[in-house]
């Protein structure tokens, strides 16, 4: 398809808090920029700030070869895609999706005459267009359509391709945040267990972060002992002997007054693998405990 668009002209539909950081990013590179965003309102500041803005959806994705689509669900897409000519169109969906929407997208996309790529973006909108912020967006897809506009995604934040399955860079975004949500779920209980006592949370949290960052080693030799299957070679902290230590745990918890809600799964399922075979797993280490997870 020949494309007639100016090379480093690009449309971008959603103009929420991320959709706007993004937008004034790619302005500020001097890309020239086609928004579109329901609400018409929102486009006002970036038309002053020299983004042309389109009236439809249609009209948006007209302008562009690459159109980059930060709406709040996919469900958002579909609606506001819905009838609109994607044929020859570059679409990259910056939009926070599950794998299986994904995927489904990109067949979508497919259908249509468009090239795919989605993303998950590892940022805040502060984040976005501040490089030493360090956050990034996973991509994947169409490597083809990735390295022809690298130059233009990698404007907003770092840009890291993870594979033609459209559905790992939404898996990779989640498994990041997922791991996320379970560190904060830690800290909290932490800090429940000092609330009321004479120890203040400013001098809890350096004590906090500095275990936290010696317990990091835990992510490679994880990933070492899921890839060789061996649980067992060199445990020092094993799992019969952190089952064990998990009642007190527990009852420091009742003694405190805090819920063990957020706490007790994993140590439930530290458990479970335990009492499924103490002779065969009690020497394990605890990422023996994953097996348990697949269903
Ligand atoms: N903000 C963050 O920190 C962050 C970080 C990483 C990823 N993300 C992802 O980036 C995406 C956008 O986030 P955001 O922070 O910009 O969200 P937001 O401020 O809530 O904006 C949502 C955008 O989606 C549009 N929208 C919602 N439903 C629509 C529909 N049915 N048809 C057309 N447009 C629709 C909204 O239009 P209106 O203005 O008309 O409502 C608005 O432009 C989300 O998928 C989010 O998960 C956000």
């Amino acid at each position: 398809m020949t494309d007639n668009t100016p090379r480093n002209s690009l449309t971008l539909l959603g103009l929420g808090d991320m959709g706007t950081a993004l937008a004034r990013t790619w302005l500020a590179a001097g890309h020239r920029i086609t928004v579109w965003n329901r609400t018409a309102a929102k486009a006002e500041a970036l038309a002053a700030e020299g983004a042309d803005v389109a009236t439809s959806p249609a009209e948006a994705v007209a302008a562009s070869r690459l159109v980059v689509l930060c709406l709040l669900d996919d469900a958002s897409i579909g609606s506001a895609l819905q009838g609109v000519d994607l044929t020859g169109k570059d679409l990259v969906n910056l939009t926070t999706g599950t794998p299986a929407e994904g995927r489904a997208r990109a067949a979508w996309a497919e259908e249509r005459g468009a090239r795919f790529v989605d993303g998950g973006i590892m940022a805040t909108p502060t984040m976005i267009g501040v490089p030493e912020a360090g956050g990034y967006v996973f991509y994947s897809g169409s490597r083809a359509l990735f390295d022809t506009h690298r130059a233009a995604l990698e404007v907003p934040a770092g840009a890291r391709f993870v594979g033609e399955d459209p559905g790992h860079a939404a898996l990779h975004d989640v498994a990041l945040l997922s791991a996320m949500y379970g560190l904060f779920a830690g800290i909290s209980h932490a800090y429940a267990l000092i609330d009321g006592e004479d120890i203040a949370p400013k001098d809890l949290a350096p004590l906090l972060s500095e275990w936290l960052g010696a317990m990091g080693f835990f992510v490679g030799s994880t990933a070492e002992r899921l890839t060789s299957r061996d649980f067992t070679t060199g445990v020092v902290s094993s799992l019969a002997m952190q089952v064990a230590a998990t009642g007190t745990l527990l009852r420091t918890a009742e003694e405190q007054r805090v819920s063990p809600e957020l706490i007790s799964p994993y140590l439930e399922l530290m458990r479970r693998r335990l009492t499924a075979d103490p002779a065969a797993h009690g020497g394990e280490d605890t990422a023996g405990a994953i097996t348990l997870l697949k269903r």
